[in-house]
């Protein structure tokens, strides 16, 4: 593969991630620098990719700690791996925390039901709690039902700008890594040691 092919194929497999359920980047480890200073990952699905507008989205609690500790150091790093393919996809960039608007309205409507269920806890993520069920207990209709946009307040979109994205594919007997760094509206393309 070229390094002109390689960059297609990095953003095939993160936008394939998006149209399509069970594709290996879909589920993303997401670093983060701690307030304490130490580093913090945590799992993230991957909900929206465009190469034109070089943006990638996953959606999360704005209670949460990471929430926090980007709006002290927006930047992040995401590693996917693709496992049966051997293949890992890493991308450094700056984020931005979309609390409210139309994209972030149009995130919570196009999100399944049983997706927004964390968004609707009482207690925010992370609380210590006596009980197991103690976060849970929001409100309810007559019915029983949380309303529609129960937690709504809660969530939130994170985007990612990449400023640089990194391939490392161990599958065949020569081990392929190769670099993109974000200058200007273009990528700086080349090859690494893997
Ligand atoms: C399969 C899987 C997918 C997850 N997806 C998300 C997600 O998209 N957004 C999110 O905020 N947390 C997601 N989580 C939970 C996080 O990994 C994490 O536990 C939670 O967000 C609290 O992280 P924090 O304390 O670092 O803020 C997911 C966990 C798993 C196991």
């Amino acid at each position: 593969m070229t390094l002109e092919q390689i960059y297609a194929r990095i953003w095939d497999d993160l936008a394939a991630a998006v149209r399509e359920e069970d594709q290996p980047f879909k589920v993303m480890q997401a670093a983060t620098i701690g307030l304490d200073g130490f580093p913090n990952v945590r799992t993230v699905l991957l909900r929206g990719v465009s190469e034109q507008k070089n943006v990638l989205t996953f959606h999360t609690d704005l209670r949460s700690p990471k929430i926090a500790e980007l709006s002290r150091e927006p930047r992040i790093a995401l590693v996917g791996v693709d496992p049966v393919q051997s293949r890992q996809i890493r991308v450094f960039g700056e984020t931005r925390i979309v609390r409210d608007g139309q994209a972030q309205l149009d995130a919570w409507h196009a999100s399944p039901d049983h997706d927004l269920i964390a968004y609707r806890t009482r207690l925010a993520p992370g609380t210590p709690m006596s009980h197991a069920d103690d976060a849970l207990g929001t409100a309810h209709d007559a019915h029983g039902v949380p309303g529609p946009d129960e937690g709504h307040k809660h969530f939130c979109v994170v985007e990612v700008r990449p400023a640089r994205l990194d391939w490392l594919d161990l599958s065949a007997d020569r081990p392929l890594r190769a670099r993109y760094v974000r200058q200007g509206d273009g990528w700086i393309h080349s090859w690494i040691a893997p």
